[in-house]
């Protein structure tokens, strides 16, 4: 457990650099112990496997854990999880401790995008799709164009090609340290055409609260594959008015839900 004043951007006090390079080198720590972890499992299967697997394990947990309806958009999920992480077999525990590593960064230092982070150090990015991951500084001055929403009034954010989410991260930064609600009030789109992306923005969506609907999807053509609704919407309907919908990978009810992308 962290104590409050070391996370980041509640430091506004006289400590407050003090405790913001305290939290820079717990999250150093964190993702240094995600990074060993990797390559202590990768011995066998290589680390972008496991980064791969770890992540859609990660997603595959948040999405199911909280789909209060068991259809069999989650059916199909578990049998995919439980194949996965059947691979791993004594080693399946370290999954776990990676996530618990993650979520503690997210904690001291929410406004960063961690798993792109550690994808660039240990991979450098995928040259065949232009990934590579935008440094977090220039994701805060594109989030600084982009205007916040009034308080109090719903707004709505489109990410088509999202990476791990470092762009949306920095707007989600921007509307905390302007006192905008987005846990409640800002619904978001995000897409990506690799899996893995896909899976990287979710988790990280998930771990900051926001609702979100992200889906692996070729943007252009918007053929989609996959479609994951992070914890805060999947609950959302559930939350107004006690009626939870089940997970669904229905295209055309998803772009219904979201019809700026007609
Ligand atoms: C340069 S990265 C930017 C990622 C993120 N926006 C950031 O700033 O960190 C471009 C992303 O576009 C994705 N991409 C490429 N072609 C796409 C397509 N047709 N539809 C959706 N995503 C695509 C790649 O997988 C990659 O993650």
């Amino acid at each position: 457990m962290v104590p409050d004043g070391i996370r980041q951007g509640r430091g506004h006090n006289a400590n407050g650099a003090f405790l913001a390079g305290m939290a820079m080198r717990i999250t150093e720590t964190e993702i240094k112990e995600i990074i060993k972890l990797l390559e202590r499992l990768g011995c066998s299967v290589g680390v972008e496997t496991v980064f791969r697997d770890w992540c859609e394990c990660f997603t595959l947990a948040l999405a199911n854990g909280c789909d209060l309806l068991h259809g069999p958009v989650r059916e199909r999920r578990e049998k995919r999880y439980l194949d996965i992480i059947g691979k791993y077999k004594k080693d399946a525990g370290l999954f776990p401790e990676m996530c618990a590593h993650l979520t503690n960064a997210f904690e001291v230092d929410p406004w960063q995008d961690h798993l792109g982070r550690v994808y660039m150090e240990c991979f450098g990015g995928n040259k065949n799709l232009g990934q590579c991951f935008t440094p977090q500084g220039v994701c805060e001055v594109c989030a600084s164009t982009v205007g916040i929403p009034e308080k109090g009034k719903t707004s709505t954010l489109y990410e088509p090609a999202c990476g791990g989410g470092a762009m949306v991260i920095a707007y989600l930064k921007a509307c905390h340290l302007a006192g905008y609600d987005y846990q409640r009030l800002l619904k978001i789109y995000a897409a990506d055409l690799d899996s893995l992306c896909v899976h990287m923005c979710f988790i990280q969506l998930s771990l900051l609260g926001a609702r979100a609907t992200v889906a692996q999807q070729n943007t252009i053509t918007l053929k989609t594959f996959d479609v994951f609704k992070t914890p805060m919407e999947m609950l959302w309907p559930a939350l107004l008015c006690g009626n939870p919908e089940p997970q669904t990978d229905d295209t055309a009810a998803i772009i219904k839900e979201n019809p700026w992308l007609e």
